[in-house]
C-alpha cells in the first residue's frame, strides 16, 4: 500500500529532509510572499508538509498555520526547528481525509507532494473542502512532461529512486482537475528545477542496486532538469 511506501521512505529520510528543508527556508519564504497574497488574518493549512516548508514560509504573512502530514517522524523534525514559528501546529493526518471542518481555513496549500498521494484527485478535493468559499489553494508540484513516452520514462526513473512516487500529473491534467473542483486559475508559473543526481539519490536513501538501476534509469546525468509547476487558485463555490 502507498501510504506504507511513505511510512517507511520519509521515516527513514526525515533527517535529510529537515535538513533540505533549512537550506531552502530562506528562498522558499521569498518566492511564497511575492506568489500569494495575504492580509495577516489567515488560518493557512500546509497539506503533506513533511518538516513544515510550506508552513514556516506561510508564517510570518498569516495568522496561523496548521502542518499535516502522514508521517511522525518529520513531524517531529519539524517541531524541533520551529522556535521562530510560534504560529505554527503539526498534526499527524491523511491528505486524502484531512482532520479538519469544511471551510475552516483561508488559505490551503501543498508542496511537492501530489506525486507521493496514490489518490492525488482525492486529495485535492480534500484542500478544497477545508478551504472556505472565495479562500485561496496553492498547489505545488513537479509536473509530467508534456509527451507521454516521457512522462512515464521519469516516472520509472522517480519510482526506481523512490518507491514512495506514484505518478507525476501533467500540467493539463491539473487544470482540468483544479476546474472540476470548482478552482479559479489565478496564476500560473513553472519553473525549471536543476537536480544533481547523486544528491537527489542521497536524498532518498537510493543505495546499491537501487541506485545502480535509478543512475539506469535517469533522464540524463550527472544531473536532470525538471519543471516545478506553482498554481495560486481562488475556490469560487
Ligand atoms: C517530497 S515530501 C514534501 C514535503 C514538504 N511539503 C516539502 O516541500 O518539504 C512529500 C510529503 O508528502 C507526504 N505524504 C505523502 N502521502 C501523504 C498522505 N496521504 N497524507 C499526508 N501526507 C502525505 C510525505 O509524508 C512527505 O512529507
Amino acid at each position: 500500500m502507498n501510504q506504507d511506501d511513505v511510512k517507511a521512505r520519509f521515516a527513514a529520510t526525515a533527517t535529510k529532509v529537515a535538513g533540505l528543508e533549512e537550506r531552502r527556508r530562506a528562498a522558499l519564504a521569498e518566492r511564497v510572499r511575492a506568489f500569494v497574497p495575504t492580509t495577516g488574518t489567515e488560518r493557512a493549512i500546509d497539506v503533506a508538509a513533511g518538516t513544515g516548508a510550506l508552513a514556516f514560509a506561510l508564517a510570518p504573512l498569516v495568522r496561523e498555520v496548521v502542518a499535516v502530514d502522514l508521517v511522525p517522524e518529520l513531524l517531529a523534525e519539524g517541531r524541533a526547528r520551529a522556535a521562530g514559528f510560534p504560529n505554527v501546529s503539526f498534526v499527524e493526518g491523511d491528505a486524502t481525509a484531512l482532520p479538519a471542518a469544511d471551510g475552516e481555513f483561508d488559505l490551503a496549500g501543498t508542496i511537492r507532494s501530489l506525486h507521493h498521494i496514490a489518490d492525488p484527485e482525492r486529495a485535492l478535493a480534500e484542500l478544497v473542502r477545508v478551504t472556505r468559499v472565495g479562500g485561496t489553494v496553492v498547489v505545488v508540484d513537479q509536473i509530467a512532461p508534456g509527451d507521454a513516452d516521457a512522462a512515464a520514462a521519469v516516472d520509472r526513473f522517480e519510482r526506481a529512486r523512490d518507491v514512495s512516487h506514484t505518478r507525476l500529473l501533467g500540467d493539463s491534467e491539473l487544470r482540468v482537475l483544479f476546474s472540476e473542483n470548482g478552482l479559479e486559475l489565478e496564476e500560473v508559473e513553472i519553473e525549471d528545477e536543476q537536480r544533481d543526481l547523486a544528491k537527489y539519490l542521497d536524498l532518498a536513501d537510493c543505495d546499491g542496486a537501487a541506485r545502480e538501476r535509478a543512475l539506469a534509469l535517469a533522464p540524463s546525468r550527472p544531473s536532470y532538469t525538471t519543471q516545478l509547476a506553482w498554481y495560486r487558485l481562488r475556490r469560487a463555490h
